[in-house]
């Protein structure tokens, strides 16, 4: 039979491999907490902000900033660059953007049906169309060269074929593309 002070000394003994345990654990636990905190710290950091303005989507094709005409990379009033796409099922338009390297570029880009979204081939320009709501956000393409557009976010069956183009050209090619006030537009090659 145990003697009463045998049992004490065991229980302390579990009690104090109990709270090693529980302090490694909770060790890990806050380790583990600002590894996250330090990881979408520095990913969000690498990412274009965006920001949403709604619109209505009923009237999109009728009046407003994304009437045809008005689609495509221009040079808005204050010098800047923007392209204005809309993505539809199953195409976005226009089907091929321009746009120039190492200016920055602000896009805005709407949906009028179920929710699309695009990435540029390997670039940081990611963002999902929401039908209502304008997407929009700047970035700065480095190099010239051409991107496939893919919509990645599942918008239905036709989903897996729909994408655009994007050429990224020198900025003195692109400005003279614009200049007069005119739509850059692809040049097929
Ligand atoms: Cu549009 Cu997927």
């Amino acid at each position: 039979m145990m003697s009463q002070s045998a049992v004490a000394d065991g229980g302390e003994d579990i009690a104090a491999n109990a709270e090693r345990r529980w302090a490694v654990v909770v060790a890990l636990i806050v380790v583990l907490l600002i590894g996250l905190m330090v990881f979408t710290g520095v990913h969000w950091a690498a990412m274009p902000p965006s920001r949403v303005e709604t619109i209505d989507p009923s009237t999109l094709h009728v009046s407003g900033e994304f009437v045809e005409s008005n689609l495509g990379t221009a040079i808005g009033s204050d010098g800047k660059v923007v392209v204005r796409l809309i993505a539809q099922q199953y195409s976005f338009e226009p089907q091929c953007i321009v746009v120039p390297s190492e200016m920055p570029v602000t896009f805005r880009g709407t949906s009028t049906d179920a929710i699309h979204g695009f990435v540029i081939g390997t670039t940081n320009a990611n963002v999902m169309l929401v039908p209502g709501f304008i997407a929009t956000f700047t970035t700065t393409f480095r190099k010239t060269g051409e991107h496939l557009m893919p919509c990645h976010e599942y918008c239905g069956t036709g989903h897996g074929a729909m994408w655009a183009h994007v050429q990224v050209i020198a900025p003195e090619a692109f400005l003279a593309r614009v200049s007069g006030g005119r739509k850059a537009t692809c040049v097929s090659g």
